[in-house]
């Protein structure tokens, strides 16, 4: 007699870009709304919160699993970045994720990663990551296009976490005009207010308390500034100093136009406080969103 095992099924994936649209083309056909979820994977409660609010907008969910090598700098952890697949897929699985697409390099990007057409996106790229990380959002703003090619979504989800790369991709989706809605989930974190990252996973437990500076950091400043607090420059450097005094190394620190990413302004309603910071060699990004009013006198 034979016993017949069958390997657990899991969500269906895709490796190549043609088989997934013959997918989705019949999907769509059938009057489905098709969401996008891109990630570089080795998923954590931040990512599969994303797979929630895409479902909730959409009746199939495609993730995509890619890291992206032209978003590394040469410095940087392309090498080192951590691959889960096989747990990744389980994950989506659990969520209700219906496709993931988890190509090879040359899939995306053929032969030659020095000859591709880029997509640079100006304005809101430049600064900040785009300063510490040269190339980093053309890369980002090059693979999320391709992938919005690829898979056509009608509505594609980012994490507010990275708020520099959610302004980008909104931008580029405007000025190329990508019929595609962009929508933000918010940012998750750990109960010590660290927020999630794949990053974190460099860090022992004694570091990701340390890390958790810089989520306290936000909270101080966004309370000064809720309260009507004026003084942008030393109230960006008292932030910093919570940071550093947790054994941290800013990288940047800054109340910026929630839209623009301009430096803020008296006026500026709408608010958003970037920081970047190392432990170590781990760099990790946060921030805050929020609204003040612009009238009070406080
Ligand atoms: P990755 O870092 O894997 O993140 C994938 C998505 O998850 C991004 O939209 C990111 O903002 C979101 N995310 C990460 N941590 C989060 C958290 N703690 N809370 C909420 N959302 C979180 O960002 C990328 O990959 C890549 O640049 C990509 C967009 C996939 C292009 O390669």
């Amino acid at each position: 007699m034979f016993l017949l095992i069958r390997a657990q099924e899991l969500v269906e994936t895709f490796t190549q870009a043609s088989t997934l649209r013959r997918h989705l083309g019949e999907l769509t056909r059938q009057g489905k709304r098709v969401a996008l979820v891109p990630t570089m994977g080795n998923l954590h409660e931040g990512h599969l919160s994303l797979v929630d609010l895409a479902n909730s907008h959409s009746d199939v969910v495609v993730a995509t699993i890619f890291v992206n090598p032209l978003q590394f700098g040469p410095a940087e952890d392309l090498d080192a970045y951590p691959r889960t697949l096989e747990r990744d897929l389980e994950l989506l699985d659990g969520r209700g994720c219906h496709c993931v697409f988890t190509p090879a390099v040359d899939e995306i990007y053929g032969e030659s990663l020095e000859e591709q057409t880029l997509v640079k996106v100006p304005g809101v790229s430049e600064g900040y990551c785009g300063s510490s990380r040269p190339g980093h959002f053309e890369g980002v703003a090059t693979v999320v296009t391709k992938l919005l090619n690829i898979v056509q979504p009608d509505v594609a989800v980012f994490g507010l976490k990275d708020y520099q790369q959610f302004l980008v991709i909104r931008k580029l989706v405007r000025d190329l005009q990508i019929p595609v809605e962009i929508l933000g989930g918010e940012i998750v974190r750990e109960s010590n207010g660290l927020a999630l990252s794949s990053r974190n996973g460099y860090l022992d437990s004694q570091q990701r308390e340390q890390a958790s500076a810089i989520y306290r950091s936000l909270q101080s400043v966004a309370a000064e500034l809720r309260k009507g607090s004026q003084a942008i420059r030393e109230l960006e450097s008292k932030g910093r100093e919570i940071i550093e005094q947790a054994g941290l190394r800013p990288d940047y620190y800054a109340v910026c136009n929630a839209e623009t990413l301009k430096p803020a302004q008296t006026h500026d309603e709408n608010l958003v406080i970037l920081a970047a910071a190392f432990l170590g060699s781990t760099r990790l990004i946060d921030n805050q969103r929020l609204t003040r009013n612009t009238h009070s006198t406080a």
